[in-house]
């Protein structure tokens, strides 16, 4: 494993409110950067935004505002999202930074200089929306945009490019020897397919229409094409170039595992444009570009001109912050398309959350209030196949939560905890304390079904922190974990519960009424709340 671990979002464009479909790619990436934390590795966790371009131009003069005063307002929006799911990013990035653009225009600069950038002409099929320009080929007979699907028109310009067949080569032999850089593997296949195979052509780095943008310094009629502004985000916000490089020597560094998270709308940006142009400055490639599925609504892509956007701002004051959050990680698989729908976010809360493990969690504390005065017995080791059959399952859904969590099975990880917890909840009707209470020849077994239940719980409880942000506490408090009890190295430990006292709180997840929900959260469906 390695030592240190830098993981990024992709920069959002701060051209209208995110969405729970930006949420979902952000507290993803947050409970990776937690569970990492949690694993003991030192990890540096970004996010920010993209804030040049034509697009957020055109939309702060709809507006009748400044396009730094349009950005302001609505990052300040996007921030306070950020805060209201506890995003516990170490920075965060905007490309109007001074040390961003600094960072661009000394690569820009520097490519110049080398020879990797050249002035020259460009004519093509423009998709504003997008920002790209496209062949004839790439544009089709319909002349659409190939990755947003709306119409794209001719536009001619004066423009520096890079040479990107240049390094075509050496970025197939980086696929080659670097397996899962590009996953799912399917994503790679389609990339290579797609664009490389096809040969790649120069790519158009300046504009020269729109003024909103970093200046070429060596000709500042343009500016630089925002995707190699944006791109630089990624060390920019670590300090490359800066006075103090601390910070990039650290989290570029050859002994740190890089991941950037990106949807599949930004792929050919990751995995093509960004690994070359850091190899034509002579710098390190990311280990990996992970291409996440999005998630949709009923009528198919979220978008506020559909009307059919949720923010996931009223979910979480109505539902909770953890139930928003595992909703995302749960719900959908990550690295698949997934679709939001009020009655599966009912569903999941009433039955994984408030049934599964919230009921555990309360008729485990009634338990040991009832038969042992709230003071969990002393591990006893096994006094049955039921016992043992359990201490079987934590030690494969540990390892299994583990193991899927490296491999970025995140959702499969989720997963695995709660196959645990149903198999604690199962463990209950298989033993039936109830009973076992009515036999005095049987103090023994119930004393080993109470602590057995007590450690189900903390252990879940301590794999569930990456996501959930409340309820583990909680549990801990009702079950009187003492601190290092919390830790993750003592998660394997099967004799750490007995002698504390169990304290009855509230319930971890309040079941919720499905028809009267349902019809709340359909009521936020436009995106208004
Ligand atoms: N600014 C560029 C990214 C530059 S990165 C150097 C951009 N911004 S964006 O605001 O359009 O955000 C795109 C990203 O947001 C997607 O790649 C994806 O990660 C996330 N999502 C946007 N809508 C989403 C869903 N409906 N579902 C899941 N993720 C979504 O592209």
């Amino acid at each position: 494993m390695a030592k240190k671990f830098y993981i990024t979002t992709p920069i959002y464009y701060p051209s209208a409110k995110l969405h729970i479909g930006h949420a979902y790619c952000t507290t993803i990436a947050d409970t990776i950067a937690r569970y990492k934390r949690m694993m003991g590795v030192e990890t540096y966790f970004l996010t920010g935004t993209d804030e040049h371009g034509e697009k957020i131009q055109k939309n702060a003069e709809a507006a009748g505002k400044s396009p730094k005063e349009f950005v302001d307002e609505i990052v300040a929006g996007i921030k306070d999202l950020w805060t209201s799911l506890e995003i516990s990013n170490d920075d965060y990035i905007r490309t109007t930074d001074e040390r961003h653009e600094k960072v661009v225009q000394e690569v820009f600069t520097r490519l110049l200089n080398q020879g990797d950038i050249y002035l020259g002409n460009y004519e093509g099929w423009y998709c504003t929306p997008c920002e790209s320009f496209w062949t004839d080929t790439q544009a089709g007979e319909e002349k659409i945009c190939p990755d947003c699907g709306r119409p794209v028109h001719k536009a001619k310009e004066e423009a520096y490019f890079f040479k990107m067949s240049k390094y075509s080569n050496k970025l197939l032999e980086y696929y080659n020897s670097n397996l899962d850089f590009i996953t799912p593997e399917s994503r790679k296949n389609e990339m290579v397919n797609n664009f490389i195979k096809p040969g790649l052509e120069d790519l158009c780095v300046s504009r020269t229409t729109f003024s909103w943008g970093v200046p070429v310094r060596e000709n500042p009629r343009h500016v630089v094409y925002v995707w190699l502004d944006a791109l630089f985000n990624y060390v920019s916000a670590l300090g490359f170039l800066s006075e103090d490089e601390t910070k990039y020597n650290k989290f570029w560094g050859e002994d740190t595992q890089i991941l950037h998270l990106v949807g599949n709308d930004i792929t050919r940006f990751h995995v093509i444009y960004w690994p070359i142009f850091l190899m034509a400055l002579g710098m390190r490639l990311p280990d990996k570009v992970f291409v996440h599925g999005l998630l949709m609504m009923k009528d198919g892509k979220m978008s506020k001109s559909k009307g059919n956007v949720v923010s996931p701002v009223p979910l979480i004051e109505k539902y909770g912050l953890d139930a928003v959050r595992y909703y995302l990680v749960r719900e959908v698989v990550f690295g698949s398309d997934g679709t939001f729908t009020p009655e599966q976010f009912v569903e999941r809360v009433n039955i994984d959350l408030a049934n599964d493990f919230g009921n555990l969690l309360s008729r485990t504390v009634s338990m040991i209030s009832k038969y042992f005065g709230g003071a969990i017995p002393e591990y006893v080791g096994c006094k049955n196949e039921f016992d043992e059959d359990l201490e079987r399952q934590a030690r494969h859904s540990i390892e299994q939560y583990e193991k899927n969590m490296e491999s970025l099975h995140v959702t499969e990880a989720f997963v695995e905890v709660f196959n645990y917890i149903s198999r604690a909840n199962k463990y209950i009707e298989e033993t039936k304390p109830w009973a076992l209470a009515k036999d005095e020849t049987k103090q023994e077994e119930l004393k080993s079904v109470m602590n057995h239940l007590a450690n189900a719980l903390r252990q879940s409880a301590i794999m569930l922190q990456p996501v959930l942000l409340k309820a583990p506490k909680e549990l801990f408090a009702q079950l009187g974990v003492e601190e290092e009890l919390q830790q993750y190295s003592s998660l394997g430990k099967v004799d750490a519960m007995g002698g504390q006292i169990v304290n009855k709180g509230n319930p971890l997840f309040p079941r919720l009424d499905a028809n009267v929900e349902i019809e709340y959260i359909k009521s936020l469906m436009g995106g208004n709340k």
